[in-house]
């Protein structure tokens, strides 16, 4: 038996087998049970996933306990205080910071593809008034693959940059598009003069919504946040495109399920869901109440931007928003309501044993949505925004699962506890 192996015994037999151990660079040990059915007759049951590796990866990498966040190998605060989101898009696809002419020539490819066939307007307009803008981005993010079928196979690097290209640059302009047919409003064409988060405002909040200049700090506030969201290990999103894509499914279709999946309210849905909680408890007075009731075991209400399910220490995302978020205060003179709201949740929930005991901390959510709000953002567009962040990373690991050749079919099994065979009756 090897030493670098995990034993386990039946003790209904007394039957012994032995898996390997593999080892990360970092963080825990990995013990490899792809063999278990083959060897034990069983399944394994690992409710949410928490406690399995379902793949090998060199993008990013997080210690939940010591709060730390890597893109290959960079500290997230680095990154987000030194580095531009494109800077980390480009790390993410290409596993190296660019130098200056190789950003220069980045953010060239993506302005050249930044507009969206005209045609794709039909789409648009097909949806009806107020259709939330998720709704729109993840239709018209699987459209794309229409538009683009002739690359379906993508078997080379060029027509695999050629697609993770499209998808950063139209992103912005399916997203800025979706707000304004979803309100009725004249869409923005693309500004190549523009930078990628300068173009984006300008697109979304332009005429008629008396556009003024940007403010510096407005850039590097949506700039931040786009390098915060780019990437996260395999969270729900990011398994659901990777899912799909070990089915071969096209890279567009991929992506638009991992917009999908990153709508839900415990995901990317987080941060419009602690605004409109916000809104909801409506004064300081109300704070205690709605505290209560989180902590009510019989109450299914919950604080939105707490907790996270790698995070037990503090989200060191949540820890540069907070910083960001003070500097707005000053710069931008927010004093709003919902500020002071937040603001007596974080001071309550921090000291209070229910939340220290369970370690549920504000996390990105928390911060995020208060910026976006201070950025004059409309709030159904806050998951639009962290698709904007999180794609290189979904295109990263896209990527990767295609480089990998023992690359296998997503296909797990259940613990079945439905009826046996039934009799039909005549
Ligand atoms: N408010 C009150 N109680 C909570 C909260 C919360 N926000 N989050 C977890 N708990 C409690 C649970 O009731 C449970 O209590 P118990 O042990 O007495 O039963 C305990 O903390 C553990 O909760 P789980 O749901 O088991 O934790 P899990 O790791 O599965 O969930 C999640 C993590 C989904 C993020 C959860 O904390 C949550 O729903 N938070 C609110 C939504 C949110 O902010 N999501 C954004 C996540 S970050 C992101 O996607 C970028």
């Amino acid at each position: 038996m090897s030493k670098d192996s995990i034993t386990i015994t039946d003790n209904r037999t007394g039957k012994q087998f032995d898996f390997p151990i593999l080892h990360p660079t970092i963080g825990p040990s990995v013990a490899d049970i792809s063999s278990f059915y083959k060897d034990t007759g069983m399944f394994t049951y690992d409710r949410g996933f928490t406690s399995t590796a379902s793949c090998r990866s060199r993008i990013t990498y997080i210690d939940g306990g010591a709060g730390k966040l890597m893109y290959r190998g960079y500290d997230i605060s680095y990154l987000a205080k030194e580095k531009t989101f494109l800077d980390t898009a480009y790390l993410l696809l290409h596993k190296e910071l660019p130098t200056k002419e190789q950003l220069k020539a980045f953010s060239f490819e993506l302005k050249k593809r930044s507009f969206i066939n005209e045609s794709m307007k039909k789409l648009f307009d097909a949806f009806p008034d107020n259709s939330h803008p998720m709704a729109i981005l993840s239709s018209a993010i699987a459209s794309l693959s229409a538009f683009y079928s002739d690359s379906l196979d993508m078997d080379t690097p060029e027509e695999v940059m050629e697609m993770a290209h499209r998808i950063i640059a139209k992103i912005p302009t399916i997203a800025a598009f979706s707000y304004r047919y979803s309100k009725g409003l004249p869409v923005i064409y693309p500004d190549l003069e523009k930078s990628f988060v300068e173009n984006f405002l300008y697109m979304l909040r332009a005429y008629p919504h008396n556009y003024a200049e940007l403010k510096p700090i407005e850039v590097e506030a949506l700039d931040t946040i786009f390098t915060l969201h780019a990437d996260h290990e395999q969270n729900a999103s990011t398994t659901a495109v990777r899912v799909v894509a070990s089915t071969q499914a096209h890279p567009y279709a991929a992506i638009s399920t991992g917009v999908s999946a990153l709508w839900g309210r415990a995901h990317g849905g987080a941060n419009e869901s602690v605004i409109r909680q916000l809104e909801m408890i409506g004064s300081i007075d109300n704070v205690d109440k709605y505290i209560a009731k989180a902590k009510d075991k019989n109450d299914p209400f919950r604080l939105m931007g707490f907790g996270h399910r790698v995070y037990k220490n503090f989200d060191p995302r949540a820890t540069i928003l907070k910083d960001l978020r003070n500097k707005l205060v000053d710069e931008l003179d927010i004093n709003s309501h919902l500020l002071e709201i937040a603001n007596r949740i974080e001071k309550i929930a921090l000291s209070d044993e229910y939340f220290i005991k369970r370690n549920l901390y504000p996390n990105i959510d928390f911060y995020s949505g208060l910026i976006l709000k201070a950025l004059k953002i409309p709030k159904e567009m806050f998951a639009v925004i962290f698709v904007m962040g999180r794609a290189p990373g979904w295109i990263a690991q896209w990527i990767e699962l295609k480089e990998q050749p023992d690359m296998k079919i997503a296909r797990p099994r259940q613990l079945y506890l439905g009826p046996l065979e039934r009799t039909p009756s005549k």
